[in-house]
């Protein structure tokens, strides 16, 4: 149910409860966030950005029904995207990780989320006009200010991680990345390599690699790749996406659990220890994906999970 983050001193849950979609409605948020907690989840995982701000300042209001819990959770938050219109009406959508936006987005954090410090401050996306020394000051900066423990990525290759970490003293300890049975490229890419004809277009090569030398945790999005195998098939479903979907409920009646429990015990039984970040504000469905942590699928069940939601036979 618990690991130690490499190179930390966070105990965290395995699986992590995403609130990027957390619901506008108090009490609904309050009751996903409470059957969260009532299943040993113990981390939460935001963005500035997400419902531009909202769903952290919804958060906050778990504060007043749990005295005393934030310490006993972890609490990560993202910065680096910048929605169109900010500040002004021309900007574009665009990506920013300068000192002065990793600043103010965490101060806007801290004063939504209602806390004085985060846990782990994440960087959302890789900015093309990174300069690394800029990350490190404003990094050492909320380090002695007291405002953030640890730092990490997400949506970077290693790299770019490389590049930061040439840059920064302090560690990055997690890299968020979509992964799940249907988007399996992080692991498809490390199996493809010198092989004509790959099935999909070879994307994160080596990510995977990198962050299990340098013990850095995946967390992986999406890992439910948003229920379409397990109760939720798109009308226009492709047929991988349909034989996965079929595959799942046979493995979920065999291991006598709910089809969410299968998809993710698929991303917990990868040896490189990643951490789920799930979606669901659903409370039955959030115990269900609990569940996938008293699931250990065979060598055999993990690679017919694997090629199926790949759509093509390895060689
Ligand atoms: N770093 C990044 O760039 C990035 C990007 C995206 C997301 N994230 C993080 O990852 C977390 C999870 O992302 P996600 O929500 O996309 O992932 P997810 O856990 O794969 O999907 C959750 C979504 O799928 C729906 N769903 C799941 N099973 C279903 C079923 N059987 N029937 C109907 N609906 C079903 C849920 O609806 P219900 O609520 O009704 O269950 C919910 O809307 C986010 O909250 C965020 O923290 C990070």
């Amino acid at each position: 149910m618990y690991q130690q983050i490499s190179g930390t001193d966070l105990m965290v849950s395995r699986i992590v409860y995403g609130c990027m979609t957390l619901p506008v409605d108090p009490r609904a948020a309050l009751n996903a966030l409470r059957a969260a907690l009532d299943c040993g989840i113990t981390m939460f995982d935001h963005a500035d950005v997400y419902q531009r701000g909202a769903a952290e300042a919804m958060f906050a209001a778990i504060w007043r029904d749990e005295p005393g819990l934030r310490q006993r959770i972890v609490l990560q938050s993202k910065c680096g995207i910048r929605q169109a219109g900010d500040p002004t009406a021309q900007d574009p959508k665009r990506y920013d990780l300068s000192r002065e936006h990793i600043l103010r987005a965490v101060e806007g954090s801290l004063q939504r989320l209602a806390t004085d410090y985060l846990d782990i401050l994440v960087l959302h996306r890789p900015d093309a006009l990174v300069e690394p020394d800029e990350v490190a000051e404003a990094f050492t900066r909320l380090t002695a200010a007291g405002k953030v423990r640890y730092f990490g990525v997400s949506n970077h290759n290693g790299a770019q991680i490389e590049l930061l970490r040439r840059a920064i003293g302090a560690p990055l300890i997690v890299n968020q990345l979509q992964f799940s049975v249907l988007h399996s490229h992080l692991v498809n890419a490390g199996i493809i390599t010198n092989q004509n004809d790959p099935p999909h277009a070879v994307r994160g090569d080596g990510t995977l690699e990198y962050c299990r030398a340098h013990d850095i945790t995946i967390q992986a999005w999406s890992p439910l790749a948003r229920g379409q195998v397990s109760g939720h098939l798109p009308a226009d479903a492709d047929e991988r996406t349909r034989r996965t979907a079929a595959l799942v409920a046979e493995l979920a009646a065999q291991h006598r659990v709910a089809p969410e429990a299968i998809v993710l015990a698929w991303v917990l039984r990868h040896p490189a220890r990643m951490q789920a970040v799930i979606g669901t504000t659903d409370p039955a469905r959030i115990a269900a994906c609990v569940a996938a942590l008293g699931v250990t699928l065979s060598r055999e069940e993990w690679y017919r999970l694997f090629t199926t939601g790949r759509g093509v036979e390895i060689r």
